[in-house]
């Protein structure tokens, strides 16, 4: 059986993208992770995957021409390395709407709260400031917005009276890492039907 590819972009510690990798190891998520990529050369994602074995880029914006080079550089080795869909696993840029639109749900995002609450930057610190009483993490396909698109999958945790950004983000994480393979699990089974702003989890 040949696997579904799979291609993750990157900027930091990949610790979502170390959780993918585990799950594939363990034979329970049937795909390949044809590339990785980072928009930072010193991203610990890229030994992660080095050390996987996984083809892996450092794709930097500064040496490209403007914002358009970088993403047709990104979107030519996608290609080049037959993935169908790819994968924001702590990548902190946004990608443009061309960009997007080459991709229409065929791009995933994991967020670290309860979208539509606290998109963007820090989103743990956004939830403890306001003084939520739960937060987590939200799974969905990326559309033109900031973390806008189509909701596939939502953890949550509460959010306690002596937490800190750190205490709060490390709780989130523990279910980053449970929602992101569950959903690539979903959709490398065919199951994520998208209908508008509705994703339904067929049978
Ligand atoms: C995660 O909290 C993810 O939700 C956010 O950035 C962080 C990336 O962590 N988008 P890692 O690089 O996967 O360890």
């Amino acid at each position: 059986m040949n696997n579904h590819k799979v291609g993750v972009l990157v900027s930091g510690r990949g610790s979502n993208l170390q959780a993918i990798m585990d799950k594939i190891a363990e034979g329970v998520l049937p795909l390949e992770i044809a590339v990785v990529i980072s928009d930072k050369a010193d991203a610990f994602a890229l030994e992660r995957a080095e050390k996987a074995g996984i083809p892996n880029f450092a794709v930097i914006r500064k040496e490209c021409a403007d914002k358009k080079e970088f993403e047709a550089k990104i979107d030519e080795i996608m290609r080049a390395h037959g993935v169908e869909l790819i994968v924001l696993a702590g990548f902190m840029r946004i990608l443009g709407p061309d960009f997007i639109s080459g991709w229409r749900h065929k791009i995933i995002n994991i967020h670290p709260a309860l979208l539509p609450s606290f998109p963007g930057l820090d989103a743990q610190g956004q939830a403890i400031r306001y003084g939520a009483k739960v937060s987590g993490c939200t799974v969905h396909f990326v559309d033109e917005g900031m973390d806008t698109g189509p909701i596939i999958l939502q953890k949550v945790v509460p959010v306690t009276d002596d937490d800190t950004e750190e205490t709060l983000a490390a709780r989130i994480l523990e279910q980053e890492h449970k929602a992101l393979p569950e959903a690539l699990s979903l959709w490398a089974a065919g199951r994520l039907a998208v209908q508008g702003r509705k994703v339904t989890i067929t049978n």
